[in-house]
């Protein structure tokens, strides 16, 4: 089938790739030229695993183009994806901006019948309002509109879009129905579940997810503050649970709390979306909370290790805001190196992707060039990100080439007996601590 996927961001890039690889046509368009002048010479604008290979095959074989011209794209599509950006607005609402322009552009564009699907994570209700614009404007063509969310987490994008847990389409029409079911229909096949809803589940169901795994994550890591009083370890506590299949252990390990582009903007953006349509639900400001809270009691560990941060060295081990990506947006941290600049730490890094996008966002940061370098003359370690390298680290040689044995375990990721044998006094997040 010809496919056009508006906005090449995260979301949009990997849904093409995909889709190609699955046997369609498809045009990625972005009106920024110089990220597609990048994408035609087959490299990707960021990092994500397996994402570089699989975009130069199918670039290569002739099922996926790109083109900065957004409006070329559309013609011939049948299926065209809305993946532009949502940003939030100073009040934290989703801004639907670039979600009504592209709609315009797909409208004046289009020159058959087909679907146009949301993609991007957007309020209830942005499905009617893009299809009263083409509507209005294409009243000569029966253009559908239909809302298919992405699940793609960073890190793993490729295989959840090759892998998906479900394929969510909400729509209004059958044959909207019909012409997602037949461009999924290599991984229906596979045996992938698609559940077809209306519109406004799929939006909220969306919304709910994101809210429900933040929720979670955000539980873990009050159960910590607890187990921390408690002299109790939530990694046991959260084994516990997930030995329940009615709680489940996915998205219940304490630490710095989330970050990324999903979660904080999404939970705001469904706080607004949930005041607006006159409902109050301040469990979703308390997660929020939590997780601001998550990053200040890492923060507050270094204190109680080093005393004072002023002339202190602190060495940030991992700043993207997950394993496998080179993403610092929203990255917890990134908010920690900023509360221990402003406690007058100085603070070197070391991530294995990241270290170019954490430089651009926060230029005071010195970075390194692998752990033991970042480590070097440090008084405390901080360990941000969970990077399988750092699972590994030479625990002895770290204490070696340290000012000071000191490890704050933002991840647990380390061996409590392993880091006491190494002699660094430890603080691992809702464990107890190790103290020489
Ligand atoms: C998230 C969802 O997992 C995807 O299903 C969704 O499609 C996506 O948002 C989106 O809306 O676009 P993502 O933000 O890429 O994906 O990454 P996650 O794996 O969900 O992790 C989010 C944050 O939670 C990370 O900072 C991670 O370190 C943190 N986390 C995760 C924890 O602190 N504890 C956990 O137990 C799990």
């Amino acid at each position: 089938m010809d496919v056009a996927v508006v906005g090449t961001g995260h979301v949009g890039l990997v849904t093409s790739v995909s889709l190609a690889s699955i046997g369609h046509e498809v045009v990625g368009a972005d009106s920024d030229h110089e990220k597609v002048a990048l994408l035609q010479n087959g490299v990707s604008p960021f990092f994500e695993p397996g994402l570089d290979p699989l975009l130069q095959d199918e670039m290569a074989n002739g099922r996926l183009s790109f083109a900065s011209d957004v409006g070329a794209a559309i013609p011939n599509a049948e299926v065209v994806f809305l993946c532009v950006g949502t940003p939030p607005r100073a009040d934290g609402e989703a801004s639907l901006v670039a979600v009504e322009k592209a709609a315009r552009v797909v409208a004046r564009h289009a020159t058959r019948d087909g679907v146009v699907v949301e993609k991007s994570t957007v309020p209830a209700g942005t499905a009617d309002r893009v299809e009263r614009i083409l509507k209005h404007e294409r009243p000569d063509l029966r253009l559908d509109v239909a809302s298919n969310p992405e699940f793609l987490s960073e890190g793993r994008a490729v295989e959840d879009a090759l892998n998906p847990y479900r394929i969510l389409v909400g729509a209004r029409s059958e044959a909207a129905f019909e012409t997602l079911r037949r461009l999924y229909g290599p991984l229906i096949e596979n045996g992938r579940r698609l559940i077809e809803t209306d519109i406004q589940t799929a939006e909220i169901a969306k919304h709910v997810c994101n809210a429900f795994l933040a929720m979670k994550i955000s539980f873990a890591n009050a159960v910590a503050r607890i187990c921390e009083r408690a002299g109790a370890d939530v990694v046991g506590v959260a084994d516990v649970m997930g030995a329940d299949p009615r709680i489940g252990r996915a998205f219940l390990d304490a630490g710095l709390g989330y970050g990324g582009y999903c979660f904080p903007k999404d939970l705001l953006a469904f706080e607004k979306l949930v005041t607006k349509l006159g409902y109050s639900l301040p469990l979703l400001s308390e997660i929020a909370r939590i997780n601001d809270e998550a990053v200040e009691e890492t923060a507050a560990k270094v204190r109680e290790g080093l005393w004072n941060l002023e002339d202190k060295r602190v060495a940030l081990l991992g700043l993207s805001f997950k394993p496998g990506t080179d993403d610092v947006r929203f990255s917890p941290g990134l908010a920690l190196a900023r509360r221990l600049l402003d406690g007058g730490a100085r603070i070197v890094a070391y991530d294995p992707r990241a270290l170019a996008n954490a430089k651009a966002e926060l230029p005071e940061l010195e970075v390194a060039s692998d752990p033991y370098d970042a480590a070097a003359d440090a008084h405390c370690v901080v360990l941000c990100t969970e990077w399988e390298e750092f699972r590994s680290l030479e625990l002895p040689r770290l204490a070696e080439v340290m000012a000071y044995p000191l490890i704050v375990d933002g991840r647990n990721i380390l061996d409590p007996a392993q880091v006491h044998a190494a002699g660094f006094t430890y603080y691992p997040t809702g464990r107890p601590p190790v103290l020489q």
